[in-house]
């Protein structure tokens, strides 16, 4: 290759990347995090130098101060949150991504990483069965994702209603209804209110056992109301993974004249399965969708893709131009018109090397693996003597009380205390309706049957000694034994 420049290339500090990546991934780490929040200060909060540091030096400081703060959800045995497990090949694509520097902010800024775009967004359409001229906006999250869905909607309603939001602005504008569940994903609502909406705006409905809203009680509301509306349904609830009748919602949208958007942030992966869509029937009729790819695709952080039936709208609500943004006739799309910001990372580079990686066969496989494990999990908790499973596992997550929910909260604390206690395993407690559940999420890339019969063993052998009559107060520190069961690693 013609040599353009005359840096010397520094091959040191790639090559300690590498040669440290290797190793992590390959072998066993401590899954939790083994520092405190002082020591980990102690490595990076380090006077600004006024000389700088050698590069290799500064890499090797890099390991040494980050490492003992890492959370392994590349682990296979990490259950806490919906977190994907950062696919190796995604991993290369990315270095190649930074390596590259591109700034996927106009065509001409990296005609590679505009094309790029291009190429998933067709494969994303395909993979998960939706209209296939939506466009897709490559962002940083789910978050994001919501963002600018909702951000097109507003225009578009608001439009239909003879308003020009990105004229007029929002001040002044006819007041929109925001219908969904009480229990929608925090982030619909900071999205919301990020995009100027607030609690006078939002309809929220009563959530049933599993978060969801009930098409009855959505009728209801939006026949109440007259003018602008949105619609935002989910597709996999953050606790119990469960969709709304997305069929349903979708014909009382159309019958409004609103706008849908549906939170399938994990949950819209289901249909890239076939033993899976029909639990999201319905949701190809919407007008928008969030949807992750550092979740069940398992692209490295950070990946969403923002999915909008109307190219239009969607441009419009995040339109931008200037002088210096040059554009031509014969370029390919502009990155920046489907996304909030102008520069960015080329995130499309690492989502496109992940899909070509598994493909079509290997990402239902990926889906169908984790649901089913998932199930037997629940059916191996389920026989569990004083244990119970809150939800329908019909996809990933499991939701797990205590069938006696007298000192719910110590017991489940205790519980997810002397899982992690081993450092082997990482899991988490949540809050939801107003009980204190142990929520696990089958979803690191590696996670399969082996894994979630060591964590449902580990469970079993825990248990007893925790749900006895008088365990009133939480287990203390020095209170905590190691399980005796093994874990799995791959
Ligand atoms: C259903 C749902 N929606 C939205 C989000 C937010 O996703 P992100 O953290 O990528 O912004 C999550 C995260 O777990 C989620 O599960």
């Amino acid at each position: 290759m013609k040599q353009h420049r005359s840096d010397p290339v520094p091959a040191d500090v790639l090559a300690r990347a590498a040669d440290y990546a290797r190793a992590y991934r390959g072998g066993r780490r401590p899954i939790s995090p083994t520092a405190s929040a002082a020591e980990l200060r102690g490595g990076f909060c380090l006077p600004l130098t006024e000389d700088g540091v050698a590069g290799p030096r500064v890499i090797d400081e890099l390991i040494a101060a980050a490492e003992p703060g890492l959370v392994g959800n590349t682990d296979p045995n990490f259950y806490a949150w919906v977190m994907g497990g950062s696919n190796l090949v995604g991993v290369a694509a990315d270095w190649l991504t930074a390596t590259w520097g591109q700034n996927a902010a106009i065509y001409q800024s990296s005609p590679a990483a505009a094309i790029a775009e291009e190429a998933v967004e067709a494969w994303l359409l395909d993979l998960l069965d939706l209209p296939r001229d939506s466009s897709v906006g490559f962002v940083s999250d789910a978050t994001m994702a919501a963002f600018v869905g909702l951000a097109a909607a507003r225009g578009e309603v608001l439009r239909r209603a003879g308003y020009d939001v990105e004229v007029a602005g929002l001040q002044g504008a006819p007041k929109v209804h925001i219908f969904l569940s009480d229990d929608a994903h925090v982030t619909n609502y900071a999205a919301l209110r990020q995009l100027g909406f607030g609690e006078a705006n939002f309809h929220k409905l009563p959530s049933d056992g599993a978060g969801l809203m009930r098409p009855d009680d959505l009728a209801r509301a939006m026949a109440r109301v007259q003018g602008p509306k949105i619609v935002l349904a989910q597709a996999g609830h953050i606790n119990s993974s469960g969709f709304e009748p997305l069929g349903e919602i979708a014909a009382l949208a159309r019958f409004h004249n609103a706008w849908m958007h549906v939170d399938g942030a994990f949950g819209l992966w289901a249909r890239a399965s076939a033993d899976r869509k029909a639990l999201t029937a319905g949701s190809e009729l919407a007008d928008s969708w969030s949807v992750d790819g550092h979740k069940w695709l398992q692209v490295p952080y950070d990946s969403g893709f923002a999915i909008v039936r109307h190219r239009d709208a969607h441009r419009r609500a995040m339109q931008k131009s200037a002088g210096y943004l040059n554009v031509a006739e014969e370029d390919g799309r502009n990155p920046s018109a489907f996304t909030p910001g102008l520069s960015r990372r080329a995130q499309a580079f690492a989502a496109w090397a992940v899909l070509r990686s598994h493909g079509r066969k290997g990402i239902a496989a990926l889906v169908d693996r984790h649901c089913e494990a998932a199930t037997e999990l629940a059916a191996r908790i389920c026989r569990i003597n004083g244990l119970s499973i809150l939800n329908r596992v019909a996809l990933n997550q499991i939701v797990i009380g205590c069938r006696d929910q007298k000192n719910e909260h110590q017991k489940m604390t205790a519980l997810a205390n002397r899982l992690n206690a081993g450092n082997r395993v990482f899991v988490r407690t949540a809050q939801w309706k107003e009980r204190t559940v142990l929520r696990l999420s089958v979803i690191s890339e590696n996670t399969d049957f082996r894994h979630v019969e060591t964590l449902a063993a580990m469970i079993g052998e825990i248990w007893p000694a925790i749900d006895t009559p008088c365990q009133t107060k939480p287990v203390l520190e020095h209170d905590l034994v190691q399980t005796a069961a093994g874990v799995v690693r791959s």
